[in-house]
């Protein structure tokens, strides 16, 4: 006889309910998101840098075929491999970011409860996410 299934599911949906809480009110993209991308995440997944095979300068780059398939998979954050590998123990090879930082929970959560409202992700220049200014471009 198999028991094994039952907590697991049970646990699964106890996991799965939490965040539906967090989720009510509709996430920003340009207020909430982009800062954390922006932040920890386009100084290797630009242009300049694409490790990975990944941009995440524009909706159009982020959501472009890769090898490795899509990393955003609009409502469904546990298949999204954007908001996996955040949950990644820090040593395992895929864990982001990669120096062995680990990015806030409630930005974690955040990544988590965009993915799952739709992962809207403006065209224009709103959704436009530039690399970390240069420390070196303050100067005039
Ligand atoms: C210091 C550089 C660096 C930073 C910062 C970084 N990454 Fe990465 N990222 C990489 C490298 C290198 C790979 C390729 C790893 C591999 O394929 O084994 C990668 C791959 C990925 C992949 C693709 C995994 C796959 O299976 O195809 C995703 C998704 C990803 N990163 C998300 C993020 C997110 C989200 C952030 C910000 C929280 C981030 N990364 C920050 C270097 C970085």
């Amino acid at each position: 006889m198999k028991i094994r299934p039952i907590p697991v599911l049970a646990a699964l949906l106890v996991a799965a309910a939490a965040p539906v809480f967090a989720a009510e009110a509709k996430l920003d993209f340009a207020t909430q998101i982009k800062p954390i991308l922006a932040s920890r995440c386009l100084s290797c997944h630009q242009s300049g840098a694409l490790f990975g095979e990944l941009n995440l300068e524009n909706h159009d780059m982020a959501f472009k075929k890769r090898r490795n398939g899509p990393v955003i998979l609009p409502g469904r954050p546990d298949s999204s491999m954007l908001y996996l590998v955040l949950k990644l123990p820090p040593k395992e090879m895929k864990a982001m970011p990669p120096n062995g930082h680990r990015i806030p929970d409630r930005e974690v959560q955040l990544i988590h409860d965009w993915i799952k409202q739709g992962a809207e992700w403006p065209a224009g220049a709103e959704g436009v996410i530039r690399p970390p200014a240069a420390k070196a471009d303050t100067g005039s």
